[in-house]
């Protein structure tokens, strides 16, 4: 695992742009896993604006979204799909067929969840998967207790996710219980993962997932088997880690992070 401690939350969207973008130049047809919520904002304005400042395109590139929530449309305000729309595949050149969401309106969600596991496979599965992390130590909807080798299915959502979420439905509308999400063990078949975390309400989970033990109590620890995981903190997210001068002294402010990755190249492991 990988720690990288940015002197501000401002940096920390930074780095991890940098590699999402180091990513699509090394390999335009590169699989992305993506996440949504709110840490994930900044950053894709980032990413968009660091490729364009390198005319990187983003036609080729292929993605697959972690969960979207059971019942919604595509079209729904809250939804997933809605919200990577807006905020990243409407504003760049990518192919919209080369999306993809779960279908939360599907009829058999958990027959969806199944096709869903089964396109990731024949897409050659992902080459870098991107994730945020909840309250409860989270990924993706596995929520505490989830098997460490869970495939991708329906999960019904803890009451503190439900209540994390609520502030983005209108007022008298009901935040749907369940979610189609990768499982953690599609998870942990990505290529390389990064884990983007910023503020303090994540420094428990952050310090969990990390210190932590090994443990399905906290999803996110099952990072600690994965050979090339990048987790990229703000000082606020990694203000619990007991271990944080050493995570400093390893990877010092201004050293260009790489990826321990198989789709990056030499020339950006050497920089
Ligand atoms: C959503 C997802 C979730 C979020 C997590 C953090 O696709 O994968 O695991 O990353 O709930 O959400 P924010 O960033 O809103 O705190």
């Amino acid at each position: 695992m990988k720690v990288l401690i940015c002197a501000d939350t401002k940096t920390a969207i930074q780095r991890a742009a940098g590699l999402m973008t180091a990513c699509l130049r090394e390999k335009p047809t590169a699989v992305f896993g993506l996440a949504t919520g709110a840490t994930m904002e900044p950053l894709y304005s980032e990413w968009i604006a660091t490729a364009r400042t390198e005319d990187l395109s983003f036609a080729h590139m292929r993605t697959f979204n972690l969960d979207e929530y059971v019942g919604l449309t595509a079209t729904h305000p809250q939804s997933y799909h809605h919200y990577m729309h807006e905020l990243l595949f409407s504003r760049v050149d990518i192919d919209p067929t080369n999306t993809h969401l779960p279908n939360g309106a599907a009829p058999d969600p958990a027959t969806e969840a199944e096709a869903y596991e089964q396109a990731i496979r024949t897409a050659g599965g992902i080459d870098l998967q991107l994730l945020g992390i909840g309250h409860n130590g989270h990924i993706g909807f596995n929520e505490p207790t989830s098997s460490l080798c869970s495939r991708t299915r329906v999960k019904t959502l803890t009451q503190s996710t439900l209540e994390a979420n609520a502030k983005h439905f209108d007022p008298g509308e009901t935040p749907p219980r369940f979610a189609i999400t990768m499982g953690i063990g599609t998870i942990l078949e990505a290529r390389a993962c990064i884990l983007l975390a910023t503020g303090s309400a994540k420094a428990d989970a952050v310090m969990r997932m990390i210190e932590g033990p090994l443990s399905a109590a906290c999803p996110a620890s099952a990072l600690q088997l994965h050979p090339a995981a990048t987790i990229i903190l703000d000082p606020d997210a990694a203000a619990r880690l007991h271990l944080r001068d050493y995570h400093q002294l390893v990877h010092p402010e201004g050293r260009e992070p790489v990826l321990n990755s198989p789709i990056c190249s030499r020339r950006e492991a050497a920089r």
